[in-house]
């Protein structure tokens, strides 16, 4: 089958549909385009639990602050038709912003509390929009299951929780994150650092395998496991926006005068430069860095 592009809400809704009525199931890869081997990984693995997949590429205005780098967030339909294509994608859907939100739009769909800490606290309303526009492709595409990357922590607890409480007939799967070589996470963002700042990205997953060794000793104390992390951010002079340890469900932080339970969640955001990073392991379930093995392993959750 060959790959379909559509651009209008009703031409997607149709062939997905199409897709349906034909008796095959359908999983959906949301992105914001410019894809790496992370998103093809997720497309890979919604091959695996779906007989079709659609790929949307939006980069969606309303999860963006007005500081933020929404006009200069990486663009290239062209490249990620062809990967969509090498990668047996059935559908993609690339709508421009006003096929999503009319004029006059007034709509939000809000995770409360998961969303406060972390990412939520230093991007106010990003986790609507995200919700809202999630939300929205699930009501466009009807997919049975769709697929979420763990880089990306926090949004996919949101993306789990708001299944579960709109009731959404429609099954989460998480997919490990996808690394390079030297273990930074790829990011579309990734793309903005010049040679320079690359090198010292590198601190970040530095810092997050220490507090995993750390973790494997025996460490418990929150703000030591904390401090093997902000160290190497300080060391590399790349700028943490928070180092926070959290439950890996609630997202709860962990105080840090007190000691981590047999899993934490571990996750920052950094700057370099003008450039925000994120990156999460959960302690006492990752043992490694996974280095780049697209398609790899995933774990399905309903509702989790
Ligand atoms: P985007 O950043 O393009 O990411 C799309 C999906 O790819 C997300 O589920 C994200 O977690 C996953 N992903 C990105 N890099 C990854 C990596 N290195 N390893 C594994 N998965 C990775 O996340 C968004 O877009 C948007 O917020 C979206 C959900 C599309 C809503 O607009």
């Amino acid at each position: 089958m060959s790959l379909e592009l559509c651009s209008t809400v009703s031409d997607f809704r149709d062939a997905c549909d199409a897709i349906r009525a034909s008796g095959r199931s359908l999983g959906l890869v949301p992105t914001m385009g410019a894809l790496h081997s992370g998103h093809m990984a997720l497309v890979d693995y919604a091959r695996q639990q779906a007989s079709s997949v659609a790929v949307s590429l939006f980069v969606n205005p309303t999860q963006f602050g007005p500081n933020e780098d929404l006009s200069r967030y990486p663009r290239d339909l062209a490249g990620d038709l062809e990967k969509c294509e090498a990668h047996g994608v059935s559908l993609i859907f690339a709508p421009p912003a006003s096929e999503m939100y009319a004029s006059d739009e007034s709509t939000r769909v809000v995770v409360r509390g998961l969303t406060d800490g972390l990412c939520g606290a230093a991007r106010p309303g990003h986790f609507d929009g995200v919700a809202t526009i999630v939300t929205k492709l699930f009501a466009v595409v009807g997919p049975s299951i769709a697929v979420f990357g763990r880089k990306d922590y926090q949004q996919l607890k949101v993306v789990q929780r708001l299944v579960r409480d709109l009731l959404l007939p429609v099954r989460i799967f998480a997919h490990p994150t996808v690394r390079e070589a030297d273990g930074l996470a790829l990011s579309s963002r990734n793309a903005y650092l010049t040679q320079e700042q690359r090198q010292r990205a590198r601190a970040i997953p530095r810092g997050l395998l220490r507090a995993m060794h750390s973790f494997a000793r025996g460490e418990r104390r929150a703000v030591v496991l904390r401090d093997s992390v902000r160290d190497e951010l300080g060391h590399a002079h790349l700028e943490a926006e928070y180092v926070t340890l959290a439950d890996p469900e609630s997202l709860a932080p962990v105080e840090l005068g007190g000691a981590v339970g047999s899993t934490a969640l571990l996750a920052l955001a950094a700057r370099i430069g003008s450039t925000r990073l994120i990156d999460n392991v959960v302690l006492g379930e990752e043992t490694a860095l996974s280095v780049s093995e697209e398609g790899s392993k995933a774990e399905g959750s309903e509702h989790a």
